[in-house]
């Protein structure tokens, strides 16, 4: 059995003017030179970054992503965006299902799995969240919540190789908390059997990513805990030093 080769992906949810462009030069140049080590690395810019992006990674080994989009390919949905205008504009990969997303826009699961299916459709590689709240995991529900979540975001139908699971728990992202290394384990154990019970043997390699105040002093712990495939990173994605830091867990 081979494990799934790392992705560290970094979320600028809406932070981001064209000036921050040299940040993601920075990023780019220090993962060219290995600072990633075997893992992938990829960054999230608003929607606004994503073309400028994309030109900024051309032909280097430093993938573009989105922050979501629409389940259909066009139509009067203004201001909406499709996945397949994100792939025309050089994204490769989108996040979908946020809990930002599910709390500011009301996403529920159905149109999780309806956004993840759009993307996965126009050749993106969709990077799914989810994640329980305090309240959830004090009663003892987050695998439950979390299996809910699952169930109703993915599809076994999915080509199981574009799909990206981000384990984040509300009540860590942007506040410098963090789960135990053994509640993350379990947690990612849970979410790998629920995805071999999905996609047979290729559930194994359907990388699990560890979401929430993850910096480079606690990445080497989280990113030790098995079946964690990597991370998504909120604020330290913001700064290529920081970023970088947490990428060198893979060097
Ligand atoms: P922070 O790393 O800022 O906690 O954000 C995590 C996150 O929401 C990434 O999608």
């Amino acid at each position: 059995m081979t494990a799934p080769r790392p992705l560290v992906a970094g979320n600028w949810k809406m932070n981001g003017l064209k000036g921050q462009l040299a940040e993601l030069s920075a990023i780019r140049d220090a993962v060219q030179a290995g600072g990633a080590g075997r893992a992938e690395a990829a960054i999230c810019p608003p929607f606004t970054l994503v073309a400028a992006a994309a030109e900024v990674c051309k032909g280097a080994p430093l993938a573009v992503g989105a922050q979501d989009c629409h389940a259909n390919v066009s139509g009067a949905h203004t201001g909406d965006v499709s996945a397949q205008m994100l792939a025309d504009a050089g994204a490769a990969y989108v996040i979908v299902g946020h809990s930002e997303r599910r709390a500011d826009h009301g996403e529920t699961d159905a149109v999780v799995r309806a956004k993840a299916a759009a993307a996965l459709k126009a050749g993106l590689t969709a990077i799914v969240c989810v994640g329980e709240t305090q309240v959830e995991r004090a009663s003892g529900a987050a695998l439950a919540v979390v299996g809910g979540q699952l169930d109703g975001s993915l599809d076994g139908d999915f080509p199981a190789t574009n799909i990206v699971v981000a384990y984040e728990p509300i009540w860590a992202i942007g506040t410098g908390l963090t789960p135990t290394a053994a509640d993350v384990a379990d947690m990612h154990a849970f979410i790998r059997e629920k995805l071999e019970t999905l996609y047979g043997r290729k559930g194994v390699d359907v990388r699990i990513l560890y979401g929430g105040s993850v910096k480079p002093s606690n990445a080497a712990e989280l990113m030790g805990v098995k079946n964690v495939d990597g991370a998504l990173v909120g604020g330290a994605s913001l700064k290529a030093s920081d970023f970088m830091g947490i990428a060198a867990v893979y060097r």
